[in-house]
């Protein structure tokens, strides 16, 4: 939300003053008026609570599924203006950090709330470097998972376990417990992606190297193979250090506020970033340049996009990778990451859903249907097709953005316990269901003999005898 904006400006363009701050609402059930107080463009929910038909009413509450509409922290980290098409890190500009920084840097930024000095950079980095490796327990953890877990899966289990090798992390006010949680998460999130993606190809997990840059490091644990040492391309590297920081943090989507409302409960910081990954899992948070990978092989050549791009405006497809619901200008981490997808494609080799994707891409902004519904490529498209370049599994993707957004999740994590305003979440429900039934003994009861849907089914695994229920070692 746009803080600053809002205090000065309201809806109609007139300039608020200090009396006017306020929303003034006659409640028609009593015909009592009310006059609540406009902060930064917002009234409080509390304030809803003194609207009552009676003395023993509980007082009016604001309905928000999804919380479309309600602000539920005060936080400095990140400025989105979705319009605008602007993107900043405590008040740096995206394009500025991406040109001139690397993503420890920003983790660094978004951590501490200002860019380091050399010598805190040079601490930092240091520090990340020193704890990339993860207990050989938490491999031998990930080895016991089936062939084809899915990384992300394996991602969320691997943070979640993290919390039992650290249990001094639940002293969360202690300044220096969260710096070596911070660290830690920064450092070895990277080593269990590529020890998720290392099993899924069965291959022997590759140790971190510490010689390597932050991406490099990631890259030398993902494909290196028989060589001593791994040397990462220069353009692939700088590449991936850009999408991480294009990746590190925007503000109060579904997996942030999954870390804050779990981390208000005061639990230690690996679970509540856990919490995080499990959020980012969803298909339609992390999912979206997966889409992109499908689409693109749907097209199968070149020649069949005029079809697909009428298909589009039939509204019988959607384009992939492009269009925002907060960006309704050119998505700032897009026009940011489109050079360098391109060096990533000179760097790797030839692969046709790359000629499909840039061929897609100019026709769609050639197109008036997509320019006049300011339909611009979005972040997911160019990540997408660079992971593709690179021949990373399409499930690997959410993992890879995983990896970034853990310093945004652990600086949100850091706010929300610091803010004396915020208290374990809770939100309020409207109750739809019976009240006051008595008791129906068994013999009285009625319904269908089967029962249908998902709960009764057992899982397909857990069927074929190896799980829970099984008698293999889960039921152990
Ligand atoms: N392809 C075709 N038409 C589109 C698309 C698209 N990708 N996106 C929007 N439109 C049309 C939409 O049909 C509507 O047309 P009309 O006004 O004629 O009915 C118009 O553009 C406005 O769209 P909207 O429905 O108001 O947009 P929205 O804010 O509800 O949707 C979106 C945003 C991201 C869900 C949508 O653009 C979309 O589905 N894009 C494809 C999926 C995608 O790339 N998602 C990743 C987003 S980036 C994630 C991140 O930030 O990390």
């Amino acid at each position: 939300m746009a803080t600053e904006e809002k205090t000065e400006q309201q809806g109609d363009g007139a300039v608020a003053t200090a009396d006017n701050n306020t929303l003034s609402v006659t409640d028609n059930r009593t015909g009592e008026s009310y006059d609540l107080e406009i902060t930064d463009g917002t009234i409080r929910g509390m304030d809803l609570r003194g609207i009552k038909v009676s003395e023993d009413d509980f007082g009016l509450m604001s309905y928000d599924p999804a919380y479309t509409n309600t602000a539920s922290c005060r936080s400095a980290i990140t400025y989105i203006d979705g319009d605008a098409g602007i993107l900043q890190h405590r008040g740096y500009p995206i394009e500025q950090l991406c040109e001139h920084s690397t993503y420890l840097e920003v983790a660094y930024l978004l951590t501490f709330g200002e860019l380091p000095t050399k010598a805190q950079l040079e601490r930092w980095s240091f520090d990340v470097v020193h704890h990339t490796f993860v207990h050989e327990d938490i491999k031998n953890l990930f080895e016991t998972f089936r062939y084809d877990a899915h990384p992300m899966g394996m991602l969320l289990s691997g943070v979640g376990a993290l919390s039992t090798f650290y249990p001094e992390a639940k002293h969360i006010d202690d300044p220096e417990e969260r710096y070596m949680a911070a660290i830690r998460m920064i450092a070895k999130v990277p080593t269990l992606a590529a020890f998720a993606y290392r099993h899924n190809m069965g291959l022997p997990y590759v140790y971190p190297d510490n010689d390597l840059s932050y991406p490099g490091n990631f890259l030398s644990m993902l494909f290196k193979k028989t060589e001593t040492k791994f040397e990462p391309d220069p353009r692939v590297e700088r590449a991936l250090d850009i999408l991480f920081m294009l990746h590190a943090d925007h503000e109060q989507n579904c997996s942030t506020s999954a870390v804050r409302a779990v981390g208000s409960s005061q639990v230690d910081p690996y679970s509540a970033v856990a919490a995080g990954v499990a959020a980012l899992y969803g298909p339609l948070h992390g999912g979206a340049n997966e889409a992109v990978l499908r689409m693109l092989r749907r097209i199968e050549t070149p020649d069949n996009i005029p079809d697909f791009l009428q298909g589009v405006k039939d509204r019988e497809e959607r384009l992939m990778g492009f269009g925002h619901r907060v960006y309704k200008n050119y998505d700032p981490r897009a026009r940011i990451i489109r050079d360098h997808a391109y060096d990533v494609f000179e760097a790797t080799e030839y692969n046709p859903l790359i000629e499909i994707a840039t061929e897609l891409e100019k026709r769609a902004l050639d197109d008036d249907f997509f320019t006049e519904r300011k339909l611009f490529p979005n972040v997911d498209f160019y990540s997408g097709i660079i992971y593709e370049a690179l021949e990373i599994p399409t499930d690997m993707f959410t993992v890879i953005f995983a990896i970034p957004r853990t310093s945004g999740w652990v600086a949100q994590w850091m706010e929300n316990n610091d803010d004396p305003e915020q208290k374990i979440a809770r939100p309020r429900q409207i109750y739809t269901g019976y009240r006051d039934r008595d008791y129906v003994a068994m013999e009285d009861r009625e319904g269908p003999e089967k029962i249908t849907g998902p709960p009764a089914r057992r899982p397909k695994r857990q069927r074929r005898g190896a799980g829970a229920w099984g008698g293999g070692r889960a039921g152990r």
